[in-house]
């Protein structure tokens, strides 16, 4: 979505000599084919980035601010080219900008995928290693290999590589944004140039759709790839010994990112083919458009220089920003945007953390349901604006009803969860790992191989259990049970623990909150295009072109680049242990889960309340104004994530 969207038709425009001919590179119909399938293909590196967060925070030791920071770099470039794309407009060969675009994104989406390549294998605490490892072992006979919590040189030095990752992955993420920039804009402009007047809208329609659900096919494929274990093209199949249930779990989320990159990189060669302008689509009986309308709508910007078009901007964009219904309804979909872009990036970590399940399911349940019942909300939204013919006050009271009826079915959401698992020396009472039962064991500090004792505790590592054997499979050697552990004690005697995390209590909790989660989604997506007809209708027509960009630019800059950030700060706050890797420290393995709830949620509340009080003003701004401003009538369109794709009533009175 970007600033030049709503683009009027350019003026290089030229009515080309119409051939007979049946070059597939000279049909509009064509390009809006191969652009629908480059959207799909950027939409699905960004959806996937964010369906494997959780997962790339775990392998790489980030903090969650860490992975809001990386979740939101690409919006850094995509922030600071975005004014240049609406200023060439249509003054470049824009196929082979598009294609250039796409081209550098393949490569960010094969830099995103590189740190896999570069740094070793995935390790985490094993017992394999040697057959006393994970054991408590009485006296100080094993000293040296266990208790020397100093680690290896080899992992030191895997510790320092992995230091490199995260510039690396910021460099993939900001050259995302960059490749991206020209993509949308360049294509929605071009199709608008070239596509008969009855067409446009229906391929605007087409692309739009796309656009809305295209992140859920990243979740999806990021469900898909996190089956994998992660170094599945270095191990064999009986050389990994993780259950995907496992807390150390990693799925391969690497793969995602060279299917994306392949994909985008087949997907922008026919843009190299396209011409720069081509005969405008003929259709039915306009086929003869009056040019001189498109005139008329000339944006100022096209006439001046880069530098005037630069200096003119925070003008125009002040001007813009005056109009008090604009701004309120801007500030309410920034609201919006910032829930949105929380919750895209941390929802699938929360499901996983609280419901216990793999990373894999928690991307289903976002990539098919919470994105496609937004869709439908969306959809249903502009079907409800066309078919009641919705002046703008009833815009502003729809939205208004919407979004307080998504934060009632939002709250019971903060009901639905349950505390942490007791952790032994961790939750509820932190004794920082050390346990007077255990002490005597010589434990590695940063030992992270949860067990789940047969008393219902949990311990960060069988050696903190206590316990003294392990029975090991026949077959593959992987632990089935550890026993004799001295710290669980069931009726007296010794208990046995199970590999594993108890997990929480609460899958139980799974179906309310996905049905909820879901409600909510749709209520909230139901306001989506009542606000953009707001916009639009609010402000002056030749300004519209530049309200849509600066509504965009502040979505950006207020919304996708901080709040992921925020959500990430806020979820850090809630760990209540942090793992250790050669005296760093890595992700959390523990967090208090009702904070984290509340957290998490909350801020989903809290920015909900902020686009309903916004809305609420912009409805009472609009009831003052009642008796001043008479409606037009007529001014009905259908719109899609802010694009007009019904009749143009823009010139009309
Ligand atoms: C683990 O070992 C204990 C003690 O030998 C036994 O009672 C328990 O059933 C075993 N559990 C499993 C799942 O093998």
């Amino acid at each position: 979505m970007t600033a030049s969207e709503l683009q009027p038709t350019s003026a290089l425009q030229r009515s080309m000599p119409r051939k007979g001919c049946r070059n597939p590179f000279n049909s509009i119909k064509f390009f809006v084919l191969c652009h629908s399938i480059l959207q799909l293909a950027q939409l699905l590196v960004s959806g996937y980035l964010k369906s494997s967060i959780s997962t790339i925070e775990r392998r790489y030791g980030f903090s969650s601010q860490k992975s809001g920071i990386l979740a939101s770099f690409n919006e850094v470039g995509n922030t600071l080219l975005i004014v240049f794309v609406s200023f060439f407009g249509s003054r470049v060969h824009r196929p082979r900008f598009i294609g250039g675009g796409a081209l550098v994104a393949s490569l960010a989406a094969v830099m995103m995928a590189l740190p896999h390549f570069i740094s070793g294998q995935y390790e985490y605490t094993t017992e394999l290693k040697d057959d006393n490892a994970g054991l408590c072992q009485s006296e100080s006979s094993f000293q040296t290999t266990l208790s020397n919590h100093s680690c290896t040189e080899s992992q030191l030095r895997e510790s320092n590589a992995q230091q490199g990752v995260f510039p690396l992955l910021l460099l993939g993420q900001l050259l995302l944004g960059i490749g991206c920039v020209p993509i949308q804009p360049f294509g929605i402009s071009y199709i608008d140039d070239y596509a008969s007047k009855r067409n446009s809208p229906l391929y605007l329609g087409i692309l739009l759709a796309i656009t809305s659900i295209g992140p859920a096919f990243g979740y999806m494929m990021g469900s898909f790839m996190l089956r994998f274990y992660v170094d599945i093209d270095k191990l064999s199949k009986d050389q990994i010994f993780l259950e995907q249930k496992d807390p150390r779990w990693i799925g391969a989320w690497w793969l995602g990112f060279v299917v994306a990159a392949s994909f985008l990189f087949l997907t922008s060669l026919p843009y190299l083919l396209f011409p720069r302008q081509m005969p405008k689509e003929k259709a039915g009986n306009d086929a003869t458009e009056p040019s001189a309308k498109e005139e008329k709508k000339l944006l100022p910007a096209q006439e001046l220089t880069l530098s005037q078009f630069l200096k003119s901007f925070p003008n125009i964009a002040l001007r813009t920003l005056r109009n008090p219904i604009y701004l309120l309804v801007v500030l309410a979909q920034v609201n919006l945007a910032a829930l949105v872009a929380g919750l895209a990036t941390f929802m699938a970590k929360f499901i996983e953390r609280q419901f216990t399940q793999t990373a894999s399911f928690s991307n289903i349940m976002i990539g098919g349901v919470s994105i496609p019942m937004a869709v439908l909300g969306i959809i249903l939204g502009g079907i409800l604006m066309r078919r009641l013919n919705i002046s703008t006050k009833g815009a502003a009271l729809m939205c208004t009803a919407a979004i307080l009826l998504c934060v009632l079915t939002a709250l019971p959401l903060l009901l639905l969860g349950c505390s942490t698992q007791t952790v032994a020396g961790i939750f509820p009472t932190k004794t920082n790992g050390t346990l007077a039962c255990s002490a005597g064991c010589s434990c590695p500090t940063e030992a992270f191989n949860p067990v789940c004792g047969s008393d219902g505790v949990e311990f960060i590592s069988s050696c903190h259990a206590g316990c003294a054997t392990k029975i090991l499979d026949n077959n593959n050697s992987k632990v089935l049970n550890y026993t004799d552990c001295r710290c669980i004690d069931v009726n007296g005697s010794y208990g046995y623990a199970l590999p594993g995390t108890c997990g929480s209590s609460c899958k139980h909790f799974l179906f309310p909150f996905m049905v909820f989660s879901a409600l909510t989604c749709f209520i909230a997506s139901l306001s989506q295009t009542p606000s953009f007809m707001m916009i639009l209708r609010t402000v002056k027509p030749e300004d519209k072109s530049f309200a849509v960009g600066v509504q965009y630019m502040l979505f950006r800059v207020l919304a996708f680049l901080p709040a992921p950030v925020l959500y990430g700060t806020a979820i850090d706050t809630t760990c209540i242990i942090w793992g250790q890797k050669c005296g760093r420290n890595t992700s959390c393995l523990y967090y208090n889960m009702d904070i984290f709830r509340q957290r998490f949620l909350g801020l989903q509340v809290l920015f909900g309340c902020g686009a309903f009080v916004c809305f609420l003003l912009s409805l009472l701004v609009l009831r003052h104004r009642a008796g001043q401003r008479s409606q037009q009538a007529g001014q009905s369109c259908t719109m899609v994530n802010g694009v007009k794709i019904s009749d143009d009533h823009t010139t009309s009175t």
